[in-house]
């Protein structure tokens, strides 16, 4: 595990660079959006509601309503972003999420219809999941949306998800929450392999407890009577922040035919930091360095075989 100290001071200036961050307008993403305003960026929010009006008099802030979970609204974002304001795209933090309403768990636990007409009323039912529809399918298009931009772009650009600590430990009462930001993290793990080869990064955020207008009393209120740390949106954002801009010396992981002697500097790709009351901590090199321990070594070594033998990569590498 990698402990890391990060600061204000850890963000560069970035003047004259463009950050988009969906779900801006509270908690986590409002803590982003404060940060790199405060580092001279021209900002653009993604979020179904206005911001605080504390921040009515931000010169460099855009506000566009959007929902995330919707093709035309994301796209129309993009579009009013690079046509009308014809900016570029830096920094995409894919940030804005949602809960669940505890149903899911709840039709798990119920008999199933015995009769006839019971499992005809069951098929008639309609069964929606706005968690997966925001949180999976909404981060999703966000992700190529922003890809799509920033290969277009001479340097690229930082992609940053706002995952979950449930993803890497879950949280029994709230499963499809939990099934979208493991899905989450495993797209920044598949993911990293491809995009830094089009000049583009892309890494997570994993949260623990933290401040915000989603953590649910029902959780937030043990956490603090048991005086456990719970952290703030600003704390989080700076993880956000640092992921955006920070630079690596060696890759997290090598895939496929990729030259393991030839770890070049480069931007921070791949790693996702945790962030637990006032610490932060990177986690993924951890994890691939133990994997043998933990999936097997025979298991480990025969898999990246059939990786190097899969490689398609270099088929990708299109105009
Ligand atoms: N707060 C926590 O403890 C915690 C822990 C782990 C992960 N997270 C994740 O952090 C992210 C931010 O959540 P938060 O805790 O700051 O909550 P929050 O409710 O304070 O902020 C979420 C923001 O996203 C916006 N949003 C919701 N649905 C949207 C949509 N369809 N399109 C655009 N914007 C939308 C909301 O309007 C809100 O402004 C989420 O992805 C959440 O899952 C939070």
């Amino acid at each position: 595990m990698a402990a890391l100290s990060i600061t204000d001071e850890s963000i560069p200036d970035l003047y004259g660079r463009t950050v988009i961050v969906t779900g801006g307008s509270s908690g986590i993403g409002l803590g982003a959006v404060k940060i790199f305003l405060e580092h001279n960026a021209r900002v653009f929010n993604l979020d179904i509601q206005p911001p605080p009006a504390d921040l009515d008099s931000a010169a460099n802030l855009t506000f566009i309503q959007t929902d995330i979970s919707s093709w035309p609204s994301l796209a129309g974002a993009f579009s009013i972003i690079t046509r009308v304001h014809r900016a570029s795209v830096d920094i995409a933090v894919g940030n804005a999420g949602v809960e669940e309403d505890g149903a899911y768990l709840q039709q798990c636990l119920r008999p199933a219809p015995t009769s006839e007409d019971e499992w005809a009323a069951l098929m008639t039912e309609r069964l929606s999941y706005r968690t997966v529809a925001v949180n999976l399918e909404g981060t999703l298009n966000f992700v190529m949306l922003a890809a799509r931009v920033m290969k277009g772009q001479r340097d690229g650009g930082s992609i940053v998800l706002t995952g979950s600590a449930t993803a890497y430990l879950p949280e029994q009462s709230i499963p499809v929450y939990c099934a979208t930001k493991a899905a989450i993290t495993n797209l920044v793990r598949s993911l990293r392999a491809t995009l830094p080869q089009h000049n583009i990064a892309i890494s997570g955020v994993a949260p623990s407890a933290t401040e915000s207008a989603t953590l649910p009393p029902r959780l937030a209120a043990p956490l603090r009577a048991a005086q456990l740390p719970v952290s703030t949106g600003r704390h989080v954002g700076l993880a956000i922040a640092y992921s955006a801009t920070a630079r690596q010396s060696q890759r997290v992981e090598d895939y496929g035919k990729d030259d393991a002697a030839a770890d070049a500097e480069g931007r921070w790709n791949g790693r996702v930091i945790h962030t637990l009351g006032d610490t932060f901590t990177e986690v993924e090199e951890t994890l691939v360095r133990t994997r043998p321990q933990w999936w097997g070594e025979r298991n480990t070594e025969l898999a990246r075989a059939q990786q190097r033998a899969t490689d398609l990569r270099d088929t990708l590498l299109g105009p």
